[in-house]
């Protein structure tokens, strides 16, 4: 699975991108709003392998592509859980990369790629630049539990966020192709 935008191209995994998911997820402002603490080059080794071996099962349900600059920075990554016509999203860019547009902008690209499916954004309420990025895609917000769960030490809420409508994404973002 792959796309094309005018900045940025999203590819599979590779075990060549082992450094680079070191590279991000070892930063602490990445990891901020994670339970999980910064990772080691191990557990970076683990990530990519996992991202690998789920891509071979049938269906497929763990999504997750690379995203490089068409120079082959690499910028971060979009990933999406699709189970029985629904998708949970996710992404995490490099730090440096932030407030460019990027993440929009590799979101456009992968959301068809997923197909018909209802989509869903789930983050820490004081993650603004995730539910940012969520309504700059046209989602909405459906619902804010407080206390749901520990990260870091500290109890913390979840916010959610779904694409109100099938319509929305084909207006906004081109027909999905399937997995
Ligand atoms: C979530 C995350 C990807 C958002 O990154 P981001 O840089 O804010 O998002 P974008 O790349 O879409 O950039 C949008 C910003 O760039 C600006 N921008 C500049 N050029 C732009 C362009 N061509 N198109 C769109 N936005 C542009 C926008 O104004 C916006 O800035 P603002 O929020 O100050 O208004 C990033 O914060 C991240 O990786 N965080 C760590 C991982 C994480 O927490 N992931 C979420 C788990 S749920």
């Amino acid at each position: 699975m792959h796309a094309r935008t005018p900045r940025l191209a999203l590819r599979e995994f590779t075990t060549s991108d082992i450094p680079s998911i070191y590279a991000l997820e070892s930063l602490p402002e990445v990891v901020r709003y994670q339970t999980w603490p910064p990772r080691t080059l191990a557990e970076a080794w683990t990530v990519v392998h996992e991202i690998i071996a789920n891509r071979e099962r049938s269906p497929r349900q763990h999504v997750e592509l690379a995203v490089e600059l068409h120079d082959g920075t690499f910028l971060g990554r979009v990933g999406a859980w699709v189970d029985e016509g629904k998708a949970s999203l996710w992404f995490a860019f490099m730090p440096d990369a932030w407030g460019r547009g990027y993440a929009t902008e590799a979101m456009r690209a992968f959301i068809p790629l997923l197909g018909r499916v209802k989509l869903e954004i789930e983050c820490d309420p004081r993650n603004t630049g995730s539910w940012k990025l969520a309504e700059r895609l046209g989602f909405v917000k459906e619902s804010l539990t407080e206390n749901v769960k520990e990260v870091k030490g500290e109890w913390v809420g979840s916010l959610v966020y779904k694409m109100a409508a099938w319509s929305k994404i084909e207006n906004d973002l081109g027909h999905g192709t399937g997995i």
